[in-house]
């Protein structure tokens, strides 16, 4: 197996960077892949940047010209029902663009021409990635998290969720807007802006994938308050020790 990595923010994988053993960092088509063992599992780590088209590249290209057979997508997302809480953590069963829409050619959200709304993740590598975010959030998350942020981001009680997480170009910052969202699909769990497009990707080139999403704001007004505070006093911890457990698990 050879893993690729994709991490939306720097913030989120400079962690991975450093624990890397034997790492070396190739550039190209603006990114910077970085090779090496991360705890004796064969990766692969890249900053896609922000974006479905940014996410699409960076996925295509490990696949096409780095050779991993897998990949995991760490990032933010906000939160699109009651029940997933900031500082939660969902991992996609399955994707869907919810900007995709070529009415009256196709239905709402279909892609054109793959007759699918939803991309289903692998089933296998996110049960592992779910158990790994799991066992971070019982065991970890108290040891590495600092307690005054536990406090200010109300991080008491995290769960692992699953199901489907929305990907569109666009930061959602409304609760209008995400209320319109989940009128339309019910069972939305979070949304941000490229999980689906790694999806479509991996879907087409027959790769296994997996997405986690650490949910950093509710996707209404406040949603950009404190960002990137909570990306790099939560998320980044989070990124880190899921990782981890995750190459643990996947190396024994
Ligand atoms: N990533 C994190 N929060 C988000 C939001 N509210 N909308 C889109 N992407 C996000």
């Amino acid at each position: 197996m050879r893993l690729g990595i994709i991490s939306a923010l720097h913030e989120e994988q400079q962690g991975l960077m450093e624990a890397m053993q034997g790492a070396t960092t190739l550039s190209h088509g603006m990114r910077d892949y970085t090779l090496g063992l991360l705890w004796n599992i064969d990766a692969v780590c890249v900053l896609s940047r922000i974006g479905k088209v940014a996410a699409a590249m960076t996925a295509t290209l490990l696949v096409e010209k780095f050779g991993v057979t897998h990949i995991v997508f760490t990032g933010v997302a906000g939160s699109g029902d009651k029940l997933v809480k900031v500082g939660d953590i969902v991992v996609a069963e399955a994707l869907l663009q919810h900007d995709m829409d070529a009415r009256p050619l196709f239905p709402r959200f279909e892609v054109p021409l793959t007759g699918l709304q939803r991309f289903a993740s692998d089933l296998p590598l996110s049960e592992q990635l779910a158990g790994a975010a799991d066992d971070f959030l019982r065991s970890d998350a108290r040891l590495v998290l600092d307690p005054l942020e536990i406090q200010a981001f109300g991080l008491q009680q995290p769960r692992v969720h699953r199901g489907l997480i929305a990907s569109g170009d666009q930061f959602i910052g409304s609760a209008a807007h995400v209320n319109q969202l989940k009128a339309a699909i019910p069972d939305l769990l979070a949304v941000e802006m490229e999980g689906a497009a790694v999806a479509q990707v991996c879907f087409e080139l027959g790769v296994p994938y997996a997405v986690m999403r650490t949910v950093s704001d509710n996707a209404n007004e406040e949603a950009a308050v404190d960002f990137m505070r909570f990306v790099q006093s939560v998320a980044s911890r989070y990124a880190f020790g899921t990782i981890r457990n995750l190459c643990w698990r996947l190396a024994s």
